[in-house]
């Protein structure tokens, strides 16, 4: 069953249903402003860090569900209705919702009344811009009240979620004119401030909670809105609000726009004040006179949407399959940004207070973004760089606001260091800036131990060197990229979290996913250095990778498969001797993707392990059989039911993994039909079953073990968004950027003929023809550029900022 449609050409997800099977959401914000906003016009805002920077409260996990948000209620005579539906729930006579890039319009028509509701964060600037437009569509004159309503968050979303005795008694507001200031904590240590304004004067406001809504009353039935009155209040502690009253009139046919504004200030320690206890509003007026008029937000609306259409215009793919063009030139690069921007602090799944920036999951969500956003991808870099310590290891994540590492989610995931070396190969393939090398970067954000970014690679190479175990194959440490793996950490107390635990001393358990990460990360290592002329590091470091390659053949392979670990006990993990969890997708995909086994045969083999095993109706699961019991040691993973997440979930982020794996041995067919399985495009159709939203990926569908198989969980923040992309763009379309060319190299379904790609590289614009009149998956046999045969299928940097004409033949 659906719930809306795809408007691809308004880059426009479209729901017309407003009972989603869950609350189906959209970012807005592009930089440091952003804010998450639901089909209903539920959500929250906050600036740069969801933990510390909190605008507005949200409530997860409540009853019902998604409660919080920018909502407006319409009072007309005596039916009261928002026209995203809730909180009033009104049964609406039309509604709509648009997701698009970075907006969001919500609209509902009630007896003879249309309102839409503009949600967006101008490019620039530290606030979200509203506009409500009303229309009278009857023949006779209406008269409305109109009552905006927001909650503020004091801030710290932690605190303002737990330390009631000292919030409930600090809790400042000003009202000027139209604008309702929140200052909670201005006088004392904070420089910042929010305020909520309407570009037309009010008939009345709140700013109480308590006076507004009615202490025993929901968002749903506020007093103010039932009574049809606001009640002036000024909040003193509790829990602030902000609400605006108007009344509107409209006459047949007339149409009239409000337009409100949502805004966060930082003011200079110096100028904080107007006068004693009067906050200095200078600039809040500055941003409120930048969108006051229909005009002005309509400027800043098209601005931002070039701004997408600049972004989304560097791969755009022409296939026959419009589900695949609608994942590849919109949803998947979109989501790839907003995985950019938030990493995986702030969703519908993450509460914004648990998680920051990770380490490993922020090198690997940039091969998703680097061609849109190369500048800020290189900021992202050595920020995260800059987190490193000086024997290669890292903190696992760091705070957006601070970009100060820390060991909240717990440290010593032995794999962290090799993504640095995924993304800044990335980063200067595609750019050709070969000096990101030389920036200087603090260890561990100690700029006296600042050395170059180079060296950071080097101690992530050398840091799986120095780390090896019994088998010569890498230490995992707490655990590798699955985070709950946590070979050496055996806790049998519920009130630990095994990300923080201590590990069991002296422990030796080892992963050969990350062997194979080595020697896929370490060959581009080892390229870099040639590039730049270390050759003799190159030599020594690829010394070291055969090595790893000499310890996988001997002890990571099983007869069918690629080992998974071993574990404290020196026993086999995702192997045949094992009751339950004999086969594990990680290290097949990250061996496959390494090329080991690609020439005897064992690649093969293990990616047919994988669809004998692995495979299901919905994706690949992560592990089989999954683990129907508690296994001490192996920590978190059998801690959850037989087909959920880790534990035999279709973890979306490994799939691609596979799909490249497949690219490499030249199976064009399965890697597709993989790639089919989880795309979110293709999956509109079992929406009730899928229940997260059809545009984007979802971290996690139920595998073929759970209860209920298909079932989608934690949408949005995942590696799985980078991934995917990284997969079809790179492997299966085949486009990859190399430091001097573009290579490429399709890997596709037989029964194609073919396709197109414009893409934009170094400055130019290649727009690609791919021919298969053989029908053939892999094998590139002709490459022309502009009309001139090349001898090989990279195409050679031409650099002239002209259009190019690329056409390859497969056979
Ligand atoms: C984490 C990733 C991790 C994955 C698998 C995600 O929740 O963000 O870092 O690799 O789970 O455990």
């Amino acid at each position: 069953m659906k719930y809306g449609h795809f408007d691809d050409a308004a880059r426009e997800y479209v729901i017309t249903e407003p009972k989603t099977p869950y609350p189906w959401i959209n970012y807005l914000g592009n930089h440091d402003f952003f804010t998450l906003i639901s089909n209903t016009s539920g959500g929250y805002t906050f600036y740069k860090d969801a933990k510390f920077r909190r605008l507005t409260r949200y409530r997860y996990n409540n009853v019902p569900i998604d409660n919080g948000g920018k909502y407006f209620y319409i009072k007309d005579g005596d039916t009261i209705w928002n026209p995203g539906w809730k909180p009033v729930k009104t049964k609406l006579d039309s509604y709509s919702c648009r997701h698009g890039m970075s907006y969001t319009i919500v609209r509902g028509e009630k007896n003879s009344i249309s309102a839409e509701a503009l949600y967006f964060v101008p490019l620039h600037c530290r606030g979200e811009v509203q506009r409500v437009r009303l229309k009278n569509t009857g023949s006779v004159k209406k008269s409305l009240k109109l009552f905006s309503f927001i909650e503020w968050c004091l801030w710290n979303a932690e605190d303002d979620m737990t330390n009631f005795q000292r919030n409930f008694s600090t809790g400042e507001v000003e009202v000027k004119d139209s604008v309702i200031f929140h200052k909670t904590e201005y006088k004392e240590r904070r420089n910042h401030f929010a305020f909520y304004s309407v570009n037309t004067p009010i008939k009345g406001f709140d700013t109480d909670r308590e006076a507004f809504i009615g202490l025993y009353n929901g968002f749903e039935n506020p007093d103010v809105v039932s009574d049809g009155k606001s009640k002036n209040t000024i909040a003193h502690g509790w829990s602030p609000v902000a609400s605006h009253y108007l009344e509107i009139e409209l006459n047949p046919g007339e149409e009239k726009d409000l337009i409100f504004v949502l805004g966060y200030i930082e003011n200079e320690d110096d100028k904080k004040w107007e006068s004693k206890g009067v906050i200095n509003k200078e600039k809040a007026y500055q941003m409120i006179s930048d969108f006051d008029s229909s005009e002005k937000v309509d400027r800043a609306l098209a601005e931002l949407r070039s701004y997408w259409d600049e972004l989304l215009s560097k791969y755009v793919l022409s296939s026959a399959d419009k589900k695949l063009d609608r994942m590849v030139n919109i949803w998947n690069q979109y989501q790839c940004m907003v995985t950019f921007n938030m990493s995986r602090s702030a969703s519908y799944f993450e509460s914004g207070i648990g998680r920051g920036m990770g380490f490993r999951d922020s090198n690997q969500d940039l091969i998703g973004f680097v061609h849109q956003v190369p500048d800020r991808a290189k900021e992202r870099i050595l920020d995260i760089a800059a987190t490193q310590f000086e024997n290669g290891s890292a903190y696992h994540q760091y705070q957006p606001l601070t970009k100060r590492g820390n060991d909240a989610i717990g440290g010593n995931f032995n794999d962290d260091p090799l993504w640095l070396i995924l993304s800044t190969t990335a980063y200067i393939k595609e750019t050709g800036d070969f000096s990101i090398l030389d920036e200087m970067v603090p260890f561990d954000n100690d700029e006296s131990k600042a050395k170059s970014h180079f060296e950071h690679l080097e101690a992530s190479f050398y840091h799986i060197v120095n780390n090896l175990g019994p088998h010569n194959l890498p230490l995992i440490g707490r655990a590798d990229w699955n985070d709950c793996l946590n070979l050496n950490c055996f806790s049998s107390n519920p009130n630990e979290s095994f990300q923080t635990t201590e590990n069991k001393k002296g422990g030796t358990a080892e992963s050969v996913m990350i062997a194979g990460l080595f020697v896929l990360y370490g060959n581009e290592f080892v390229k870099l250095c040639e590039k730049i002329g270390k050759s003799d590091e190159a030599k020594t470091a690829q010394k070291h990778i055969n090595d790893m390659i000499e310890a996988i053949n001997q002890h990571g392979w099983d007869g069918n498969w690629f080992v998974r670990a071993y574990d404290f006990f020196g026993k086999k993990v995702g192997s045949d001797e094992n009751e339950e969890g004999k086969i594990f997708i990680e290290s097949q995909g990250f061996c496959t993707m390494a090329g080991i086994g690609a020439e005897d045969g064992r690649a093969k083999q293990a990616l047919d392990s994988v669809k004998e095993r692995l495979d299901c109706e919905y994706g690949i699961v992560l592990n089989n059989p999954a683990f129907t019991k508690y296994y001490i040691e192996y920590g978190e993973i059998s801690t959850y039911p037989a087909g959920y997440k880790e534990n035999a979930g279709i973890f979306c982020h490994n799939n691609p993994w596979i799909m490249i794996g497949e690219t490499i041995i030249g199976r064009g067919d399965e890697a597709f039909n993989y790639y089919k399985k989880i795309a979110p495009s293709y999956l509109e159709d079992i929406s009730d079953l899928h229940r997260t939203e059809p545009y984007v990926y979802a971290q996690m569908i139920a595998g073929k073990d759970a209860f209920k198989p298909g079932e989608a969980k934690n949408s949005w923040l995942t590696g799985t968004a980078a991934w995917n992309y990284y997969a079809i763009t790179q492997y299966i379309l085949g486009i990859q950027p190399d430091y001097d060319g573009l290579v490429i190299e399709p890997c596709i379904p037989k029964k194609w003929d073919g396709f197109k790609i414009t893409r934009k590289f170094r400055g130019d614009t290649y727009h690609i023809t791919v021919k298969n009149p053989a029908h053939v998956s892999k094998g590139v046999k002709t490459t022309e550029l502009d009309g001139n045969a090349l001898a090989s299928n990279k195409i050679p940097i031409v650099e002239d900022g002209r259009e190019h004409e690329v056409t390859i033949v497969l056979g």
